[in-house]
């Protein structure tokens, strides 16, 4: 890694650490999900609000280290506007190009942490839609 990249990489972290896009909770939320990184305790809480079949509304909260929260700020403007069918398409190479290098693998599941917690989220809801199909 050269030392420019690097330095790039620590500076959208940073800014999206300092100031994170979609902070916040949503109450109603259409759905909610959160989960812990086992290997540290930190958490992240994802609240969605869907209108038409897309993400019209999206915040993030929880504690835990500068990646995984900058990662969980860049995922959210990821995903606000998307179609449900779209997030669940969202890879975690796309997030990761996001975030601008190579996570080193120490750190992947920091950054993969938000979009684990979206992801279950949005396919909890189409297990709910589809409950609801059968009714
Ligand atoms: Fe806990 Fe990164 S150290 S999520």
């Amino acid at each position: 890694m050269s030392f420019g990249t690097d330095s790039i990489y620590r500076e959208i972290i940073l800014e999206h650490s300092k100031h994170p896009r979609n902070r916040g909770t949503l109450d109603p939320a259409d759905f909610t999900y959160e989960d812990v990184n086992p290997m540290c305790g930190d958490e992240i809480r994802i609240d969605v609000r869907v209108r038409d079949d897309h993400v019209s509304e999206i915040r993030f909260s929880g504690r835990g280290c500068a990646v995984s929260q900058a990662s969980a700020s860049i995922l959210t403007e990821m995903a606000e506007g998307k179609t449900l069918a779209e997030v669940k398409g969202i890879g975690k190479d796309e997030l990761l190009d996001e975030i601008g290098i190579p996570v080193s693998p120490a750190r992947m599941k920091c950054a993969l942490l938000g979009l684990k917690v979206l992801k279950a989220g949005v396919y909890g809801v189409d297990h709910a839609n589809a409950a609801l199909d059968e009714v």
